[in-house]
């Protein structure tokens, strides 16, 4: 039986303790692994040969279960997502055992999707740890934002089309609509929209007032996994495609001229206004 040791520190002036399951033979250290968008061969070279190091792994809903089985079977896998659909934890939980697994264990991994300082909450992780005492490094990740709409053959900035993107979120974290959508409208930037698919009817009227409905915008879902999937329209007749979209799968929504290079843009174009014309 383990003996069970409390650690306690100070966050906003208030105390928080910690359990530690016992008094560690490894010192404790905690690594943010980007894992990038998806796909088991997406992670970083780096991000890889650290996974293989771990003591612990606490990683998230959207990464990979194949990377994770390619891991010794005798290291700890803990599954700590946020999704909608599954046993959900809480930021201030996840923070927590991350703390108490790096002292029972030894080196905490902490697998995250795509970057872990995009849209990552990696931050507030870092100093929850740091502020028991323990060491923290961070491997960066291939961010969804751009990986996804290059595994669709889309780029993010192309000469003489889009000289910037925006990433952004739909929603902020009081759920009210993102400001930032109505002032990147505004702008000549390709937009890059993450945690946006239940608002896509919301968000195609916002930037249609700005940018027109002929404007084309791609959601791309599961990207780079086998199941990927992506939606080619305009503002204008996303509408039609909204019923049969599944909002629960992960998305990004792109809306820019830089999606007319995606290769099947134009046919569906054609079949729009052979459609229209009926
Ligand atoms: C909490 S954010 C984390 C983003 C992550 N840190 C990154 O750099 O990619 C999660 C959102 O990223 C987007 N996302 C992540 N992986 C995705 C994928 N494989 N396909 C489509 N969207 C993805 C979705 O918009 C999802 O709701």
């Amino acid at each position: 039986m383990k003996k069970i040791t409390y650690s306690c520190c100070e966050i906003d002036n208030q105390p928080l303790k910690v359990k530690m399951m016992h008094i560690p033979e490894k010192e404790p250290k905690v690594t943010l692994v980007g894992a990038g968008p998806g796909s088991k061969d997406l992670i970083t070279v780096k991000g890889l040969t650290v996974l293989q190091q771990a003591d612990v792994i606490l990683y998230d809903a959207l990464v990979s279960k194949e990377l994770l089985m390619g891991i010794d079977a005798t290291v700890p896998k803990i599954y700590v997502g946020k999704r909608c659909s599954e046993h959900s934890f809480t930021q201030d939980d996840i923070n927590m055992l991350l703390v108490e697994k790096a002292f029972e264990y030894g080196h905490a991994v902490r697998l995250k999707g795509g970057d872990p300082f995009v849209f990552g909450r990696a931050s507030e992780e870092i100093e929850y740890v740091e502020s028991f005492g323990i060491p923290v490094t961070v491997v960066p990740g291939i961010t969804s934002a751009i990986s996804v709409p290059a595994s669709q053959g889309i780029p993010v900035t192309k000469r003489g089309i889009s000289s910037s993107f925006w990433v952004m979120t739909a929603t902020k974290h009081d759920g009210s609509f993102s400001e930032d959508l109505k002032y990147a409208s505004q702008s000549s930037a390709t937009m890059v929209i993450l945690m946006g698919v239940r608002k896509l009817w919301e968000i195609t009227n916002e930037v249609s007032k700005y940018r027109g409905s002929l404007m084309p915008i791609a959601l791309i879902q599961n990207g780079t996994l086998d199941s990927e999937s992506c939606t080619i329209a305009t503002l204008g007749t996303m509408e039609n495609h909204i019923s049969s979209i599944d909002i629960r799968k992960p998305g990004i929504i792109i809306i820019g001229n830089v999606v007319a290079e995606h290769p099947s843009f134009f046919e569906e174009e054609v079949l729009r206004v052979l459609h229209s014309n009926i």
